[in-house]
């Protein structure tokens, strides 16, 4: 039953058509979190809400309302607990498991497919070099999916970097690393490195760029991450490449998902010749 025909007789008809069509479930079987958008139109039903998504996905023990949009270094939500409980789970996808606190850390289960798509193009053998990690999930999709010899995942959320390290025990991994750092100190440590730089920071990852392709050994690919207006998605991403490495060659693009009305979260992969 959806959310809506759950709230006929509680909410108005006359709201109706703003409760929320859809809402992200982050966890498994074993408990999970939601995370749901709520206008304030319907302030005053706002638990009325919360008990529905719980009576509907009995696996929901803590559902949190986002209040704007994702604020500050670490990419997070503020929150307002409309159901309290348990807010560290479990995650599960494709088969591996991702744990994570959605309150402390960056994650997002609709970047999902986008996981898959890089795990199928990381070759044999190949170090990875993984920006702006989180809690390491496109770490977890590569060591699954594909065959590399090292990844090594940065980030600077101390939250984000426990985690890494649990999420690679809990998925038995053994061949990557996390390193806990602001990407602007620990990559030029790296320079010359890889064959394989992954650039996970939509909003802002352009200012490492040129880090990015230094800490490629002779040449390779770099996965960049940027915003794109919806008339010409690619068209800001693929000039700032351009700036950059006016040698680089562009391979392939996509979209990652809607990142806000009219604005998508793209991505640009490049190639850097030897
Ligand atoms: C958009 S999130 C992506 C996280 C993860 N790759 C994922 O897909 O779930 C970007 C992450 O970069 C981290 N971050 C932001 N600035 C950073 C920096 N200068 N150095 C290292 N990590 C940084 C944030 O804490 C956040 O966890």
């Amino acid at each position: 039953m959806s959310l809506k025909r759950r709230l006929e007789g509680v909410v108005p008809p006359s709201l109706m058509e703003r409760v929320p069509t859809s809402f992200e479930i982050i966890g498994s079987r074993g408990g999970a979190v939601a995370v749901v958008e709520i206008p304030e139109e319907l302030e005053e039903y706002k638990y009325e809400i919360a008990r529905a998504i719980t009576a509907a996905n009995k696996h929901v023990k803590a559902v949190l309302r986002k209040l704007g949009g994702r604020t500050g270094d670490y990419r997070l939500y503020n929150f307002e607990v409309l159901i309290e409980g348990p807010t560290e789970v479990l995650h599960k996808e494709h088969g591996y498991y991702i744990k994570v606190d959605p309150t402390k850390v960056y994650f997002s289960s609709r970047d999902q497919t986008d996981r898959l798509d890089i795990a199928k193009k990381v070759g044999e053998g190949e170090r990875v070099l993984y920006l702006f990690a989180g809690v390491g999930p496109y770490a977890i999709a590569i060591a699954k999916f594909a065959r590399p010899k090292l990844i090594v995942a940065v980030e600077l959320n101390p939250w984000g970097f426990k985690y890494i390290v649990e999420n690679f025990k809990i998925n038995k991994i053994k061949n990557a690393v996390a390193v806990h750092g602001d990407v602007a100190a620990v990559a030029p440590l790296f320079r010359g490195k890889f064959d394989r730089v992954l650039m996970t920071l939509p909003l802002g990852a352009y200012k490492y760029l040129p880090l990015a392709f230094q800490c490629l050994e002779r040449g390779g690919v770099v996965h960049f991450y940027h915003l794109g207006r919806e008339e010409d998605p690619y068209r800001d991403a693929e000039e700032i490449v351009k700036n950059v490495c006016p040698d680089c060659q562009i391979i392939g693009k996509r979209i990652v998902r809607d990142y806000a009305p009219g604005v998508y979260k793209v991505r640009v992969d490049v190639y850097k010749p030897p």
